[in-house]
């Protein structure tokens, strides 16, 4: 089966698997495990942050940060598509009592002048204590939804300092930051430097079998640590995962332009066919989004599933295909072929 699913669905490397059975470990809810603390100390250091915390899932990482940021009845800014809004299966309304104000961004990205729209302005007749307080900006770089896109640093620099003129917190989602900082040079760090928080992931593209962290000021993580506990992300020995995570950050970062070459490759290959339609200028990073013209997107994906290409559906017309580590070139011409004979 050629899996295009998700760059979640790689295995890890035998060197990671080794690296991960000789990992020394102790108890991280005692703070004692010491290739946890290694793995937040270099994580910080990548995205030029005071501290780390380990953390089980992207969603945690992301759901922590906006529970410490924020008290409930609070509204958080998010673009429309943000994960932490529409796939962390309602989270932020369950777990930490937030209202989601969305942006309608194109392809992830909205500008400052969006963010400075959707702060209310109080007056004597209208004061602001009838609206939920405006806490906190999001943004997710890459962004998922949007296709893999990057957001411009600009853009980055504007709307988290609009967000902060108006006195918010700002949150990165930043679980593919690596792909983004090695598709344009842009140290993470750069990036991380206009938020108050950042998720990143390292099962994500680096293929660890699991992990997160989420980094920021030495308070902000120190209260993060509370929640972190309070959502049962202490996870003990997890020296184990982190090894395979540090594993990760240290041999897996830079390849990540293999997997934008062989979306480069995919997608020139599906533009080909006539009853694809494709953006290609949204192919930027290692997702993949396409559009069939003539069958749903339910039954092409089930029907290149039957030859032996897995993909998703996400939505009506539309298909996510994602390249990573265990996606060798031959398979990304392999699947075309699929989709070829599925089409024809
Ligand atoms: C942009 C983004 N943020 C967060 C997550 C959540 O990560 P996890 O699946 O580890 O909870 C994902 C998962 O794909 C994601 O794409």
């Amino acid at each position: 089966m050629i899996d295009m699913r998700s760059d979640t669905v790689s295995k890890p490397t035998p060197e990671m698997r080794e690296a991960m059975a000789q990992a020394e470990v102790g108890d991280d809810v005692y703070g004692d495990d010491p290739t946890v603390n290694a793995l937040e100390q270099s994580t910080a250091e990548i995205l030029g942050k005071e501290d780390a915390i380990f953390m089980p899932t992207g969603t945690m990482a992301n759901q922590v940060a906006l529970r410490t940021h924020t008290e409930s009845g609070d509204e958080v800014i998010a673009d429309i598509n943000a994960h932490l809004y529409r796939t962390e299966g309602g989270a932020p309304g369950a777990l930490s009592g937030l209202m989601i104000r969305p942006i309608m961004g194109v392809n992830g990205i909205f500008t400052a002048t969006e963010v400075d729209q959707a702060i209310r302005i109080p007056h004597r007749f209208m004061p602001n204590t009838v609206w939920p307080p405006t806490k906190l900006l999001c943004i997710e770089n890459t962004h998922n939804g949007g296709g893999g896109t990057i957001w411009p640093i600009e853009s980055i620099r504007d709307v988290a300092a609009a967000a902060h003129n108006h006195g918010l917190y700002t949150h990165l989602d930043g679980a593919r930051l690596w792909h983004a900082s090695v598709a344009t040079g842009v140290p993470e760090a750069a990036y991380a430097a206009n938020f108050d928080s950042v998720s990143v992931c390292f099962s994500k593209g680096l293929g660890a079998p699991m992990g997160s962290a989420l980094a920021g000021k030495a308070d902000f993580v120190r209260r993060a640590r509370r929640f972190k506990q309070m959502f049962g992300g202490g996870f003990r020995q997890a020296g184990i995962v982190a090894a395979g995570s540090l594993y990760a950050l240290e041999h897996h970062r830079k390849r990540l332009v293999e997997d934008h070459e062989k979306a480069k490759v995919f997608a020139t290959g599906l533009k080909a066919i006539p009853t694809i339609d494709i953006d290609m200028s949204l192919v930027q990073t290692n997702i993949v989004r396409f559009r069939v013209l003539t069958i749903t997107a339910s039954e092409f994906v089930d029907r290149c599933y039957e030859k032996g290409l897995h993909m998703l559906p996400s939505g009506r017309d539309q298909v996510r295909a994602v390249m990573h580590l265990d996606l060798p070139m031959e398979e990304v011409e392999d699947g075309l072929s699929i989709i070829e004979s599925v089409l024809k």
